[in-house]
């Protein structure tokens, strides 16, 4: 995983061609590593992607006494049988930029009876607040203690099931009352929750585990709370945000990338509009194959939004392909309201991109807005030249990959390690896929 420099030159203009493989979800490993706290017994998970955030959680695990082994490629055994508490110049130390922590706090009251929460990381896309979760602990009975280092939760008489309506689908607060309900006493009803496929394979791994939960219509979750849980041994769901951005790669260089392990299924939304958009897929029992058929792109109107809508994460890669659609594309982001901040990496290397930070209020709209929303206008197409550029965040980062890729001439990317906390052996994956490029230093 480790890169040999954060700087990246990479000559442009050539297609990516080959074949690569995606593994386990980012978003459902690193969930799937915090319920092994849950469980008497350890967790065997599988398919696990070598990326810095699931080395974030287990630095974070391992500190709580969580002892991590790996006896194969990519499987992890948590055994959590001498859960303990960490001091929190530890935590905040192995917390790093990730917002994994959060989702700490039902499961280590559970196990403890206290959980510490340092200042959050993540990608910064947006205020990303901890509001919904910090009020869904407080209906299982919580008591949070704000400090200036973090946040001290304890729960003196134990958690009990709650009924919670989230402001918003989403997915953390989701995952936060998944794992905190499964061991409360009662019957816990969440409405507006989340229901990503990462979340449903969540919610079977807790199934495995021994919980009673059940998904009805309309975003509706109740969980039994149940004693005791097990360990469980499952593979997780793949990455379907590595394969959409694999997919944004092969269209805006013209190429053609066979991604091993990209499952129709969880990418339906997304496949629709690179569809729209002119580039062509075959599913094939063991990924898909994305390409560019030749010919002219054309330009879409989408709006990002939770599942099954097109997610947030799928925009940053394809808006890059955009750039080469003959046609004005408009991307209405409403899942964040500071994930643009790629564009202007893009707009310094030839693209016409106008981004109005108070959304597009007059045009018809399938989501209803948000406050803050954005949206980006794409004029294209435009070619591409190389450019000096730093990378913002996750996606954008890899949105900066595709756009050198497609450049004439040469690029320098700073920053390129933000990239490896979501996008496996991304650089092995670019040279088999015939990318020019060199690490500075
Ligand atoms: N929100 C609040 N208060 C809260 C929680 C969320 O206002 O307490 C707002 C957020 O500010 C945002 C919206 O709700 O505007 C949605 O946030 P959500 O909680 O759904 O996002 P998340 O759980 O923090 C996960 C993924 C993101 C992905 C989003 C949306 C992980 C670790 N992260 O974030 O992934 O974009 O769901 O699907 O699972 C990425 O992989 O690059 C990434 C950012």
């Amino acid at each position: 995983m480790g890169l040999k420099s954060d700087e990246i030159v990479i000559r442009g203009g050539k297609p990516l061609i080959g074949r690569i493989e995606v593994r386990g979800a980012k978003n459902l490993a690193t969930k799937a590593m915090v319920a092994s706290l849950l469980g008497d017994t350890p967790s065997i998970l599988k398919d696990v992607p070598d990326i810095s955030d699931v080395n974030v959680v287990r630095g974070l695990l391992s500190i709580h006494g969580v002892r991590i082994t790996d006896p194969a490629r990519g499987e992890l055994i948590l055994d959590p049988s001498n859960v303990e508490t960490a001091h929190f110049a530890e935590i905040d130390a192995h917390a790093g930029s990730s917002r994994i922590p959060i989702l700490f706090c039902g499961p280590l009251l559970h196990r403890l009876g206290e959980a510490f929460i340092p200042d959050l990381g993540g990608c910064r896309i947006g205020d990303r607040p901890i509001d919904f979760h910090m009020d869904a602990l407080r209906a299982f009975g919580a008591i949070v203690d704000k400090s200036y280092n973090g946040i001290h939760l304890t729960a003196p008489n134990g958690l009990k099931g709650a009924n919670i309506e989230l402001p918003y689908p989403s997915v953390g607060a989701t995952e936060q009352v998944l794992l905190t309900a499964v061991l409360a006493e009662g019957v816990t009803e969440l409405r507006n929750a989340a229901i990503e496929p990462e979340i449903m394979d969540l919610i079977a791994i807790l199934q495995k585990m021994g919980a009673i939960v059940n998904v009805e219509p309309n975003r509706v979750i109740f969980i039994e709370g149940v004693k005791s849980l097990n360990g469980y041994t499952h593979r997780a769901i793949n990455d379907r945000n590595e394969a959409a951005s694999w997919a944004a790669a092969a269209l805006a260089t013209k190429g053609d990338i066979f991604v091993e392990g990209a499952k129709q299924q969880d990418l339906m939304t997304f496949l629709n509009v690179f569809r729209k958009v002119g580039g062509e897929f075959d599913v094939h029992e063991d990924g898909i194959r994305f390409y560019h058929p030749g010919g002219e792109l054309k330009p879409v109107v989408i709006e990002t939004d939770v599942h099954p809508g097109f997610m947030t994460d799928w925009q940053q890669p394809l808006v890059v392909a955009l750039t080469q659609a003959h046609g004005t594309s408009i991307v209405h982001e409403t899942v964040y309201e500071n994930r643009f901040q790629f564009t202007e990496a893009l707009n310094d290397m030839g693209a016409k991109i106008v981004v109005h930070k108070d959304g597009l209020k007059d045009v018809q709209r399938r989501v209803a807005r948000r406050d803050f929303e954005q949206a980006a206008v794409i004029t294209g197409p435009t070619p591409l030249h190389g450019a000096d550029i730093r990378v913002p965040d996750l996606r954008g980062g890899f949105s900066h990959l595709i756009a050198a890729l497609t450049a004439e001439g040469e690029s320098k990317i700073t920053n390129v390690g933000i990239i490896a906390r979501g996008y496996e052996h991304f650089v092995a994956k670019l040279r088999k896929l015939g990318a020019d490029f060199d690490f500075a230093g």
